[in-house]
């Protein structure tokens, strides 16, 4: 445990990453040296939780801006049949991840997190961090279900042999949008598999290091995912299907994870290059699970 200078207590969750603050109030402005402390918290334990924050969209969006400027997650930008994830009409920065539905239709992306990923991995210029608020969580019976899994892909390069790290140097992959799309279609009917014309106004693939250095800590991060890399380029597919799969089981083994278990109000943020994430489907439909996310942009991989 520690407090800092500004009356705020850090605790430490995990082994590496993982950490909660307790005694911010983002709802109050806060001076340049208490966000400098939560900042560099963030940057220390890559997965943190600020605890009891009930917070407004407006409040979220404000808080958020200050790591950097918002991402318009494509998904704002493009309505399905069964869901709108705006949270308002005129308002794209944040998004609803739920299974709530209002008048008929889900009010946020209900299938975000089904696979092994790093946020917005798919644009040119991909999410720095991600924050996560809890308005509603999914519980019964004195159990919360719904965590979302975390893995140190900075410890699971850290790992890796050194032939391992010297076959990886230099190596680029593409990460798809289009290819999750229609992965998700497959596999678990939440959305309508897109026929051409459909998927050419989607994003292009975005060509990104396997293995990126990390702008802030400068930490060798595996930067290729379940969720979205559907391959190495540069090598025949079988040989790319062989090492991507091979890759996916080492960074997401047990030993490089923290489990965030949800408790009301938090506000959780991570960092996409330093860790990779999953949501726990495991609770009942009927049961509420309603977050509002932001998403602050990162700096070009170079
Ligand atoms: C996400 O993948 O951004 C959502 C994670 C979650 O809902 O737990």
């Amino acid at each position: 445990m520690l407090t800092t200078d500004s009356g705020f207590t850090i605790n430490t969750l995990g082994v590496k990453v993982g950490a909660e603050i307790i005694g911010a109030d983002l709802r109050k402005h806060l001076s340049a040296a208490a966000f400098a402390e939560i900042e560099d918290t963030f940057y220390r334990y890559s997965v943190v939780v600020i605890r009891d924050q009930e917070l407004t969209t407006r409040e979220l969006v404000e808080f958020s801006r200050r790591f950097g400027t918002l991402q318009i997650n494509v998904r704002s930008k493009t309505k399905t049949k069964d869901a709108d994830i705006r949270i308002m009409p005129d308002e794209q920065e944040a998004i609803y991840i739920s299974n709530v539905k209002k008048d008929g239709k889900f009010m946020g992306s209900t299938d975000a997190g089904r696979y092994w990923h790093s946020d917005l991995c798919y644009e040119q210029i991909p999410s720095k961090m991600t924050l996560l608020h809890a308005i509603e969580i999914p519980e019964k019976d004195g159990v919360v279900y719904g965590a979302t899994k975390f893995a140190d892909v900075a410890a699971a390069y850290d790992a890796l042999s050194g032939t391992m790290k010297n076959r990886l140097e230099g190596l680029v992959a593409a990460n798809s949008f289009r290819h999750m799309w229609q992965r998700k279609a497959d596999d678990f009917g939440t959305r309508m598999k897109l026929g051409d014309e459909e998927l050419a106004k989607l994003p292009e693939d975005a060509i990104h290091p396997v293995v990126r250095v990390h702008p802030v800590t400068g930490q060798k991060c595996i930067y290729i995912c379940d969720g979205y890399t559907n391959r190495i380029l540069g090598m025949p597919e079988d040989e790319s299907d062989q090492l991507l799969s091979e890759l996916f089981a080492h960074m997401t083994k047990r030993e490089f994870r923290y489990q965030h278990e949800w408790s009301l109000n938090d506000l959780l943020m991570w960092d996409n290059c330093a860790v990779q994430h999953k949501a726990n489907f495991d609770y009942d439909p009927s049961l509420r699970r309603l977050m509002q996310r932001c998403t602050v942009m990162g700096d070009a991989i170079t």
